[in-house]
């Protein structure tokens, strides 16, 4: 490996795009390259090799990457010996291809690829390498993961997608579903609590179809619960399907399992949810609510939605909209439906034009923040525990903390980062809430 003059080591910048699952992986790969014996560097400019982790969710997901690749391509320019490479979702979604698009590529690897990195990037010399084999078996257990700083981790429990919603290209990009053994995750959680780490959080695309042997996600729930020291569990995502009565009993029974469930609808119609492939319809999807609530009082709830997928007509719109009033979610994620290459929905194509999606989310959007003032604002008054974040953004000696429901709280308090305060609530937007030591 070439690394830059006067250097005592090559070092790598590593950049990361898409969902908390690359995020986790970020870190899984910080940590099998600085055993390779790299270094960090903080910027593109101080780097030998620089990593882009993608996400292939959505186009324009993508061509940010390229116009961000064609940045550092200027780099390459100047310094030859500079080595690029595109990891994640993406590289596995467009593979050799992204050579073509991105001849200054060295190499291209999926997100199986990564016990090999370091050995990968010793043989980027002449020709770029592409590495994007799926592997089913690969769930990176006990090669451990270098945790960002703060008093929230994130913990990969399973990999991959088996439901193949018509959509969406993370089962094609992430390979089959597959879970982490019980014990790495405990052990995983165990140093973390040791760290002072005193929230988990429980990552896969469909985390609740967690299954190691006799261990599903109920019981895994259970056991990480039972560490000292881990003080508040969360997941996502979970799937409204793998929703069961053992995992809604942990989340009920359990109090380090914190009152908040990010729960994906994608639309209000039964025709669209049908289309989609998600397995569920609206009512049922209702009842699942109805029990969340009846069992978890304090619950709240997020989701995402999808507008404008194939064949989606004012109506199916119309039946969104009504749904998110019904639920009153307290936030939601709204994505205009983008066609993706090897999902079933592909060949369907696209069938809503630019504009009326363009209308379509932003009344989603409006509509969502009405939704989430009125949740928030029925926070004010209410004491919750606060897990002290760190100082809060807007700078002024305030703190900022989550609520058990996952509500970003402003404060102001002595106390130090990872502590739980009681906060009264006194105000709210439909973004956050403030408060005040109870
Ligand atoms: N595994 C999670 C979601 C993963 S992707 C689940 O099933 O709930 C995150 C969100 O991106 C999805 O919930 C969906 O709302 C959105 N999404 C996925 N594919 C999309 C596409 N092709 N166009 C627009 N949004 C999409
Ligand atoms: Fe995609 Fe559906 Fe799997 Fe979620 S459950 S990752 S939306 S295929
Ligand atoms: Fe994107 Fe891959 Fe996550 S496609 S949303 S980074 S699993």
């Amino acid at each position: 490996m070439q690394h830059r003059e006067g250097s005592a080591q090559p070092m790598v910048y590593l950049e990361t795009y898409g969902c908390q699952m690359n995020i986790a992986d970020s870190e899984l790969i910080s940590a099998i390259l600085r055993r390779a014996g790299y270094g960090a560097a903080a910027r593109p400019e101080e780097a030998d090799v620089i990593l882009l982790n993608t996400c292939a969710i959505r186009e324009h997901a993508e061509e940010r990457v390229l116009g961000r690749l064609s940045d550092l391509a200027r780099l390459k320019h100047q310094r030859p010996a500079l080595r690029l490479g595109l990891l994640g979702c993406m590289a596995q979604h467009n593979r050799a291809q992204l050579v073509q698009k991105a001849p200054y590529l060295d190499l291209v690897a999926g997100p199986d690829s990564y016990r090999r990195l370091p050995e990968l990037l010793s043989q980027t010399r002449f020709d770029p390498i592409v590495d994007v084999r799926l592997d089913r078996n690969e769930t990176y257990a006990g090669l451990g993961s270098d945790h960002g700083p703060g008093p929230r981790a994130y913990v990969t429990v399973m990999r991959g997608c088996d439901r193949f919603c018509a959509f969406c290209v993370v089962p094609y990009v992430r390979g089959r579903e597959r879970s982490v053994a019980p014990d790495a995750v405990v052990g995983e959680c165990a140093e973390l609590a040791a760290r002072g780490v005193k929230e988990v959080v429980l990552l896969g695309q469909t985390v609740n179809a967690y299954r190691y042997g006799e261990v599903g996600f109920g019981r895994l729930l259970r056991m990480v619960a039972a560490l000292d020291g881990i003080e508040r569990i969360r997941f996502t995502s979970p799937h409204p399907c793998d929703m069961t009565d053992s995992v809604i009993e942990a989340m009920a029974t359990e109090p380090k399992v914190q009152p908040y469930l990010h729960l994906p609808v994608q639309s209000g119609s039964d025709r669209m949810l049908a289309a989609m492939e998600r397995g569920y319809s609206v009512g049922q999807y209702l009842e699942l609510v109805e029990r969340l609530r009846r069992a978890i009082p304090q619950l709240a709830l997020s989701t995402d939605i999808i507008v404008g997928f194939h064949g989606e007509q004012e109506d199916d719109f119309a039946a969104t909209m009504g749904l998110m009033r019904q639920v009153g979610f307290d936030a939601a994620f709204t994505f205009k439906y983008s066609v993706r290459e090897h999902s079933r929905a592909y060949k369907l194509g696209d069938t809503v034009s630019e504009e009326d999606k363009a209308r379509r989310l932003s009344a989603v959007i409006e509509l969502q923040e009405s939704l989430s003032m009125a949740r928030n604002r029925a926070e004010i008054g209410q004491v919750r525990k606060v897990l002290v974040e760190g100082p809060a953004r807007r700078g002024d000696g305030m703190l900022s903390g989550k609520t058990p429901q996952f509500k970003t709280v402003v404060f102001p308090a002595q106390a130090r980062i990872g502590e739980t305060v009681a906060v009264r609530i006194v105000s709210a937007t439909s973004h956050s809430l403030s408060g005040v030591a109870a």
